[in-house]
């Protein structure tokens, strides 16, 4: 047996049939036959991979089809959403850049942002609910203007084609990690880029990290290079995990969807709640907007304060949920509960998250899978038990 041979032992075949799904290909590299094809592949005259941290079919199924999903031209994949914004942020700015964020972004992007200061980048915050004030904002060195569909964790969302009109031709770049294309396709909406934390809906199922990212292929592919040259590149058996997770979004987010709005008018009306935050409830600061750009739901979050006081209360809740997990994530297929005040934004000082209207009572409901009477019952039930 020659070297060649055995070094192909052990490599499965199906003869002539292909697997019907997608095989994982978990490879650190791929063997090129000779010199003439290496150089015809980095010509681009024939197409292959050749090293999983720049490129690998698992990367490229996934991002073909976040792109079909966004409706966009072109898709990347990222080790996970903070590496799908960090290779945005790195990709797009350079030392005197100026960029616009919303106020209410997700911690750790709002410190990804304020990071780059570091490297010369001027970050200006805006209020997301005044889009109109992003006129006088923008500068000559204005790269982009950074926002959420619907922010964390009081869900005020974001009037998309506003922004988009208040900027004039600074990119738009657009989180939906929150909305998912089966609600909502900002680059449809005018935006250039948009992205998610894949390790939420897109997978869907709390075991994955991963990012994406969609837009034009001429803003797409040196996102793709930032990834490989930072190691910020996803590995194939996530990408794959994903691309599973996709064949259920449509089905789940309409489940979601139905169950959170439920599950929202039904918590405002428990005595043991003070205040539900979900934009399609009349009472939510963006309810016009959230109507007009959400007929199909803004997702699986409402986020509930207690109408008791302080920690102790929460964690008396939290104790009295017997199938419902305290899991700082969301989007799982399970519903969990995250605690803002102690999570998200536990770096901020109790002013500070006064003044972001988070107070120590404030739940975060990440709205699962499971039968809305099931969930209504456990959440009666618990907010029964610790007399809030
Ligand atoms: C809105 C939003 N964007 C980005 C991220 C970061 O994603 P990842 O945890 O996959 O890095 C998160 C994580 O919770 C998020 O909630």
């Amino acid at each position: 047996m020659s070297d060649v041979e055995s070094s192909r032992m052990g490599h499965p075949v199906s003869g002539v049939t292909t697997p019907s799904a997608p095989p994982i290909f978990q490879t650190t590299a791929f063997d090129v036959p000779d010199l003439d094809v290496l150089q015809q592949l980095y010509s681009g005259e024939v197409t292959g991979d050749i090293y999983t941290r720049d490129s690998n079919p698992n990367h490229s199924a996934l991002a073909d089809s976040i792109a079909r999903l966004e409706h966009a031209e072109a898709g990347a994949v990222f080790a996970s959403g903070m590496g799908a914004i960090g290779s945005i942020f790195l990709t797009l700015l350079a030392a005197g850049d100026h960029v616009l964020v919303a106020s209410s972004l997700y911690g750790k992007t709002l410190q990804l942002a304020s990071r780059m200061q570091r490297l010369g980048v001027t970050v200006t915050a805006f209020d997301v609910s005044r889009p109109e004030q992003l006129r006088a904002m923008i500068r000559s060195e204005t790269r982009f203007v950074l926002v959420e569909t619907v922010s964390n964790p009081l869900l005020e969302v974001a009037d998309l084609p506003a922004i988009v009109d208040c900027v004039g031709a600074v990119p738009v770049v657009v989180d939906s990690t929150f909305t998912t294309p089966e609600l909502i396709r900002p680059c449809a909406l005018g935006a250039a880029l948009v992205f998610h934390s894949a390790s939420k809906y897109l997978n869907g199922h709390g075991d994955v990290m991963l990012g994406v990212a969609a837009g034009a292929l001429e803003l797409v592919r040196p996102l793709r290079e930032t990834a490989s040259i930072f190691g910020q590149n996803a590995n194939p058996f996530e990408s794959w995990l994903t691309q599973r997770g996709l064949r259920t979004l449509a089905l789940r987010m309409k489940q979601v969807c139905e169950t959170t709005r439920r599950l929202a008018e039904f918590l405002a009306s428990q005595s043991g709640v003070r205040r539900v935050y979900y934009p399609l409830l009349s009472d939510h600061r963006s309810v016009e907007t959230a109507r007009r750009l959400y007929p199909n739901g803004t997702g699986g979050i409402i986020s509930v304060e207690l109408a008791g006081t302080g920690f102790q209360c929460v964690n008396q809740f939290l104790r009295h949920l017997p199938t419902i997990p305290f899991s700082p994530t969301l989007a799982d297929a399970r519903t969990t509960i995250s605690h803002p005040a102690t999570t998200s934004h536990r770096f901020l000082t109790s002013q500070q998250r006064g003044e972001a209207g988070i107070c120590d009572e404030l739940i975060r409901i990440s709205v699962g899978l499971e039968p809305f009477e099931l969930l209504a019952q456990e959440f009666a039930a618990a907010l029964g038990r610790v007399g809030v």
